[in-house]
């Protein structure tokens, strides 16, 4: 068989088809896809830890927020490398001469700042945040939540520029549109090696949540199985300063904000009617993992005290000082049969590193707002 060297690909040809409109299209629709998957995902993490008055986050499906931030840093780690080959593709074109050749085409080459530069930052610190190294002094949350809404604003205003072009370049792939060049070869094998690559990053993130997956998974933060009593640890006792204050012997739950206030100790807790329920730990870093937690229902407690219907609770930790040293549980996650305070964690007293001597534990709360080493509710 001879080599027909006419028809050879060459490094140019290969680089020409690599960089042209139709691989720069389907990269562009890629991030488009996860990048509103990761805004919506991002969004209603937002609105369950930061609630406004039109917002009440109910509490079941009990797995849903593990589905939903699971499937945010897992989309977010597979837009690294669409993010990446997309901005080696078309960066040759940010050269281009003249730069600007009119107002509307200045105004969308502008909006490439707020769009590279906030997908960039939005890749990296939602990153460093998932690997809990924080080399910055501002709030993750807030400049995380700020810089998506702004490249949200420039990714719409980029795709109503591109649309055009990229109708075009996709049909040109579909070769119904003139100037379709190549057997695409180059641009295939280009596209399957960022896929695969994306790919692999999404399943190196999803063992932190699936199990099956988790012996593949070399950059799961957290393991299902890894932790004491077999379920992962982000806050340990010792650094939230509780080592002493949750093995007090005096130690006592308060209820208040009821009708009636109430004290009560271990014993007491223990002596009211126990309820088990299976529910994750669901982190906002996108890991999870389920057990079995034994304790008193909230609603129980809470209708001791007395409480008016429609009422939430804060409930208070022995941490002090903190972002998350308490929660709310608005009032439909408080009525939920299993919203417990638990005093055991797979038929084992907790470890004080799950919140000895009591922890809450509710069905579709994110894991900071299932508070650990519990000693005050209060009614609202
Ligand atoms: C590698 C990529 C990404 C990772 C690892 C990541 C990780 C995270 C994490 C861990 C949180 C929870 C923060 C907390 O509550 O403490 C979060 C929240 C959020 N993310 Fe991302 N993210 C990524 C990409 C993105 C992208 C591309 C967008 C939007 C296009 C986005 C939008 C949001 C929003 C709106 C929030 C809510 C922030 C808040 O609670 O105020 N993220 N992300």
């Amino acid at each position: 068989m001879t080599a027909d060297r006419g028809n050879a690909p060459t490094p140019a040809s290969v680089e020409a088809q690599v960089r042209d409109e139709r691989t720069a299209a389907w990269l562009g629709l890629a991030l488009g896809v996860t990048f509103s998957v990761c805004f919506a995902t991002g969004l209603l993490s937002h609105l369950i830890q930061d609630p406004p008055g039109w917002f009440t986050w109910p509490p079941r499906p009990a797995g849903l927020y593990r589905i939903t931030q699971g499937t945010h840093v897992v989309t977010g780690f597979a837009s690294i490398p669409l993010l990446l080959a997309k901005l080696w593709v078309v960066h040759p074109k940010l050269f281009a001469w003249p730069p600007v050749r009119s107002v509307a085409h200045g105004l969308e080459r502008l909006a490439l700042v707020p769009l590279v530069g906030g997908g960039l930052f939005l890749l990296l610190s939602g990153t460093l945040n998932v690997a809990r190294w924080y080399p910055w002094s501002f709030f993750f949350p807030r400049a995380h939540y700020w810089a998506a809404w702004i490249t949200l604003g420039a990714l719409a205003i980029h795709v109503g520029a591109k649309a055009a072009t990229t109708r075009r370049a996709l049909g040109a792939a579909r070769g119904t549109a003139p100037g379709a060049e190549g057997d695409g070869r180059a641009r295939r094998a280009f596209l399957g090696a960022v896929a695969a690559t994306s790919g692999l990053l999404a399943v190196g993130h999803a063992g932190g949540t699936v199990g099956w997956l988790s012996p593949l998974s070399a950059f799961a933060q957290r393991r299902p199985h890894q932790g004491p009593q077999d379920l992962p640890v982000n806050k340990t006792a010792r650094s939230a300063r509780v080592l002493s204050s949750a093995r007090d012997p005096g130690y006592r739950l308060v209820v208040e904000g009821g009708r009636r206030r109430l004290e009560l100790s271990l014993d007491d807790l223990r002596e009211r009617e126990q309820h088990e329920a299976e529910l994750p730990i669901a982190c906002v870093e996108g890991w999870s993992a389920s057990a079995r937690w034994r304790g008193v229902r909230l609603r129980d407690l809470l209708d001791e005290a007395g409480t008016p219907a429609g009422a939430e609770v804060e409930v208070q930790s022995l941490q002090q000082g903190g972002l998350y040293r308490a929660s709310l549980v608005n009032h439909r996650q408080a009525r939920d049969p299993d919203t417990l305070l638990a005093l055991q964690l797979d038929g084992e007293r907790l470890h004080l590193d799950h919140g000895y001597p009591l922890r809450l534990i509710g069905p579709n709360r994110p894991g900071v707002q299932q508070t650990k080493w519990v000693h005050r509710l209060v009614i609202r």
